[in-house]
């Protein structure tokens, strides 16, 4: 043994009988630890790289969303594409932190009984997913779905008393800039989405699509609104294109 380990030997032998000197140093040693884990808390606005095309969800998307958690979609479906060859090839391009920073509460999920459903917004058609949730046997024949058929038959009353202004107003609360006009008019644009007249909506949301979800005009039911969300997922950004390269190499910063 060296005379500098014996030094700390006996250093140490020191502090462990001098109850002063040890709950000082203990002290030292929650306070180093305490600020390693809770300083960049404070930070943290700074850690999630902006992307281009991100916006809040729209009032049916988020109405639409509420009812996937409602409904445990979650227990079976992850939504987040780990930077894994066999992911990326299945899935498409791996998620990024701020494609789910609207998300309250998120839903990476850790089971994985279905498929992640991070990037499936487009892969499939409105009707597909209408009948895939209606009967998923009938698309999918080995499919252990349960049937969501429900769904098209319940009219789709959001939020508490019917509205989404209180949960836009909530979600504001908790960081999502949703403006006064979007708060303000958030059951207009909920119902002008299911029924193709979101002209307005759209300049407030871009790329917000407006269209009868569910397959039957007229009536606006729980379908529709989850079929809007699940047509909507990872589609914001343009992880493909350009912008998107760019800001993945770090050239165009916050
Ligand atoms: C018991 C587990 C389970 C639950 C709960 C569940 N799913 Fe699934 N889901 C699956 C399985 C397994 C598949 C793959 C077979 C198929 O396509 O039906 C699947 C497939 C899907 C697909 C097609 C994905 C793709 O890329 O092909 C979508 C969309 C989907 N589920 C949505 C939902 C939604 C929305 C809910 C909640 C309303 C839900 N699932 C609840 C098990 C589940």
């Amino acid at each position: 043994m060296t005379t500098g380990t014996k030094d700390i030997f006996a250093g140490h032998a020191k502090l462990e009988r001098n109850i002063t000197l040890l709950a000082i140093f203990a002290f030292l040693a929650v306070i180093i630890g305490g600020i390693v884990e809770i300083g960049p808390l404070f930070w943290i606005d700074n850690t999630i790289e902006k992307v281009k095309g991100m916006r809040p969800y729209t009032p049916l998307e988020q109405a639409g969303r509420d009812i996937y958690v409602r409904e445990g979609c979650y227990l079976c479906h992850s939504q987040m594409i780990r930077p894994f060859r066999d992911e990326v090839e299945r899935y498409g391009h791996y998620s990024l932190a701020a494609e789910s920073m609207y998300d309250h509460p998120f839903q990476w999920g850790s089971e994985r009984t279905g498929p992640d459903l991070a990037r499936v917004g487009g892969k499939y058609s409105d009707a597909w997913h209408v009948q895939h949730l209606k009967d998923p046997r009938s698309v999918v024949p080995e499919s252990i779905m349960p049937s969501y058929a429900f769904l098209a038959q319940t009219p789709l009353s959001a939020g508490e008393g019917g509205t989404m202004q209180g949960e836009l107003k909530a979600l504001r609360l908790a960081g999502v800039p949703y403006s006064d006009a979007d708060i303000a008019s958030a059951d207009d644009d909920l119902k002008a989405q299911a029924t193709d007249s979101g002209a307005d909506l759209a300049r407030r949301y871009p790329g917000a699509q407006s269209r009868d979800f569910d397959g039957q005009p007229g009536r606006l039911t729980e379908m529709d609104a989850l079929v809007a969300y699940l047509q909507v997922l990872g589609t914001m950004v343009d992880v493909n294109g350009a912008a998107a390269q760019e800001m993945l190499t770090g050239e165009q910063g916050q």
